[in-house]
């Protein structure tokens, strides 16, 4: 009878409060297992679609706007409910998928500068913190609503638009925050797009999206497989961009097909331009303004935070 006693005390004293580092040490090892290649950017790109509307733990599966993410949601829910390690106990979905994420941007840094051998090339450690304390919606990790998820032909005022009203961000914060786009790649299978963002560096974070944007060879191009809806994307020999990460450096209307009023050479500069070739210059400055964009997103809609005492 005690030791139930003892058990039921222990249990309800470990809130969310007593989560501590070693607690996020052992989800670490866990998603090492397979927060690994692919896996790391769709983790990073399925906590901005969980975080349109407030972060909450839950993704309309059958918005098209989210294909390709739902067998990450499955692996991470099966760590996530898994009896043994407990991590529901821990925390909401909506942590652990935050907690994922930093997980993720933490290792693609680390491959990053691993591939790195020059100061110039170095990219700063993540000082993202971690907190906890974001509510699920009553049906996670699905749902049937629909959050206003963007589409990929906008121009400068339509990023900036989106994430003001959205996030409450700055034009310059949406800068940073699109330079995420480093990572990954576009899918046939999923949003029809196709390619990863930089060639062969899809799980190094660094400021190549903005480096390899601001250099030329950049061409329109129709990618649609399906003869149905056209897929108008940029590529050029180091990648490839949507036209609402072009529409970042290159100022264009966009007509129903995605198609750019001008192209790559006779495109005037959009307002964010400058901001795109300082970035496209430091790390240090995009990896801090990045940091610092990214914190409010994945706050968003959320209160009274706490930070897990390390
Ligand atoms: C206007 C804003 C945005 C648009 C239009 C957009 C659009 C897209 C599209 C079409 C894809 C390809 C999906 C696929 O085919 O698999 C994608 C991938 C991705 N997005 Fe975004 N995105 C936006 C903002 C963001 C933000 C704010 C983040 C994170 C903070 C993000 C993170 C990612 C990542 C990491 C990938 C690669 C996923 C993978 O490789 O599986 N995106 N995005």
């Amino acid at each position: 009878m005690i030791g139930y006693i003892f058990l039921f005390v222990t249990l309800a004293l470990r809130g969310t409060a007593a989560l501590d580092s070693s607690d996020l040490a052992k989800i670490d090892a866990t998603f090492s297992s397979f927060i690994t290649g692919a896996n790391l950017a769709t983790t990073v790109r399925l906590v901005f679609h969980d975080c349109v509307g407030g972060c909450d733990g839950c993704v309309n599966i059958n918005d098209p706007s989210n294909a390709g993410l739902q067998n990450i949601i499955e692996r991470l829910d099966k760590a996530y409910t898994n009896k043994r390690t407990g991590y529901s106990s821990l925390m909401s979905r909506a942590d652990f998928w935050v907690y994922a994420s930093l997980y993720a941007l933490k290792n693609t840094t680390a491959q990053a500068n691993a591939a790195c051998s020059e100061a110039a090339c170095a990219v700063p450690e993540s000082s993202l913190v971690f907190t906890t304390g974001r509510k699920d919606c009553a049906t996670a990790p699905f749902t049937d609503s629909i959050d206003g998820l963007p589409g990929a032909n906008l121009n400068y005022e339509g990023v900036v638009d989106y994430f003001r009203d959205e996030f409450g961000f700055t034009d310059d914060e949406s800068i940073a925050l699109m330079g995420v786009h480093t990572l990954g790649a576009a899918h046939s299978t999923a949003s029809g797009y196709q390619g990863p963002w930089v060639r062969g560096e899809t799980t190094l974070f660094n400021n190549h999206y903005y480096s390899t944007m601001s250099s030329s060879g950049w061409r329109q191009r129709n990618v649609d497989l399906t003869g149905s809806s056209p897929k108008v994307q940029w590529n050029s020999g180091t990648g490839m961009m949507l036209n609402a990460d072009m529409g970042l450096f290159k100022d264009f209307t966009l007509n129903d097909n995605g198609e750019a009023s001008c192209t790559y050479d006779s495109c005037g500069a959009t307002p964010g331009a400058a901001k795109v070739l300082e970035y496209s210059k430091s790390n240090a400055d995009w990896v801090r303004d990045f940091e610092s964009v990214f914190t409010k997103m994945i706050n968003h809609g959320a209160e009274n935070l706490q930070e897990v005492a390390v």
